[in-house]
């Protein structure tokens, strides 16, 4: 997020605007949090994880009274567009204040990588990058010990993390919320590898499935037999998050951020920038929350013919 915001403040100042930063998300916006941002104010931000203006989950920002508080605050003090940088909770809110006339540009950012409108979101590669440096660890130690290692990776009611993150370090077996999955499959995937004389087996589950990490395991318990493998149990939860950008998110989240201010200059708003087949492309915001995005499950049987 670092980066986007570095690219909206230098491409701002570039167009001939003043930037203002707002400070701790929806919550900030409706206090009024806001802060005046120059070229300098962004200097050595763009390897820094995170967002240096804070964020927050609001739930008063849900409510009309306090968007209506929020955009009392942007008139008082003269701002006249914003760019909101996050998932689809902050896409939601965009496009209510864009229905409230406010010129507004979403810029699609989420380790979830689940926002219609972009292939791909801010924070995912580099989410994916630090899970499979877990897995890849979780891997040796269950190698040494002939076991199986079971992982639970974030996406909320997305698999595409864990989908990934699957595929990329080699699973035995992938457990996602899009996909009822019965836990003997799962047994069923481990005990497999274990008869084909595999050191260790590894499972990664979506925290949004059914059975996730805590509901595999509790079935497990009882039925430990069934796996041929010990198993253990790793939930890598925020760890996933925060981690310095890598080349892949910084230049994404520039290139989104840059041309959100340039949608902005020629009075184009109302939109979601994001990337697809690889252009930055802009989505209506209501086209972007009324969809699901759509994950390909033909992954899941790629990453089952390449488990054997
Ligand atoms: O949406 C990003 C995400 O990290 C999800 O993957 C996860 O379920 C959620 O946020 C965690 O939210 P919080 O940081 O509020 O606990």
């Amino acid at each position: 997020m670092n980066a986007a915001i570095r690219a909206v403040v230098r491409t701002g100042i570039e167009r001939g605007f003043a930037v203002i930063g707002v400070r701790r998300g929806y919550d900030g916006l409706m206090e009024g949090d806001f802060v005046p941002l120059a070229a300098r104010d962004v200097g050595g931000i763009i390897q820094a994880g995170g967002t240096v203006l804070g964020s927050a989950r609001s739930s008063e920002f849900k409510t009309e009274e306090g968007r209506e508080k929020g955009l009392a605050a942007l008139r008082n003090e003269g701002i006249e567009g914003l760019v909101v940088i996050g998932g689809n909770g902050s896409q939601t809110a965009a496009h209510a204040l864009s229905q409230m006339g406010l010129a507004v540009l979403g810029v699609a950012s989420t380790i979830d990588n689940d926002v219609y409108g972009s292939d791909v979101t801010i924070g995912v590669d580099t989410a994916l990058n630090i899970a499979l440096e877990a897995i890849d660890r979780l891997k040796v130690t269950a190698s040494s010990h002939r076991r199986a290692t079971l992982v639970e990776v974030m996406g909320r009611e997305c698999g595409y993390l864990a989908l990934m993150a699957g595929i990329a370090g080699g699973a035995e077996s992938i457990v996602i919320p899009e996909v009822e999955t019965d836990p003997e499959a799962v047994a069923a995937d481990l005990r497999a590898a274990y008869e084909r004389g595999k050191p260790h087996a590894l499972v990664v589950v979506a925290e949004g499935a059914r059975y996730n990490a805590t509901e595999l395991a509790r079935h497990f318990e009882k039925h430990r037999d069934r796996l041929g493998f010990d198993l253990r149990v790793t939930i890598l939860g925020h760890v996933q998050r925060g981690g310095s950008p890598g080349v892949s998110d910084r230049l994404l989240a520039t290139r989104l951020g840059a041309a959100a201010v340039d949608h902005l200059a020629r009075g184009e708003h109302g939109l979601l920038i994001g990337v697809q087949k690889g252009e930055v492309v802009a989505t209506p915001l209501g086209e972007v929350v009324a969809n699901r995005k759509p994950l390909d499950l033909g992954l899941l049987e790629l990453a089952r013919v390449l488990a054997q």
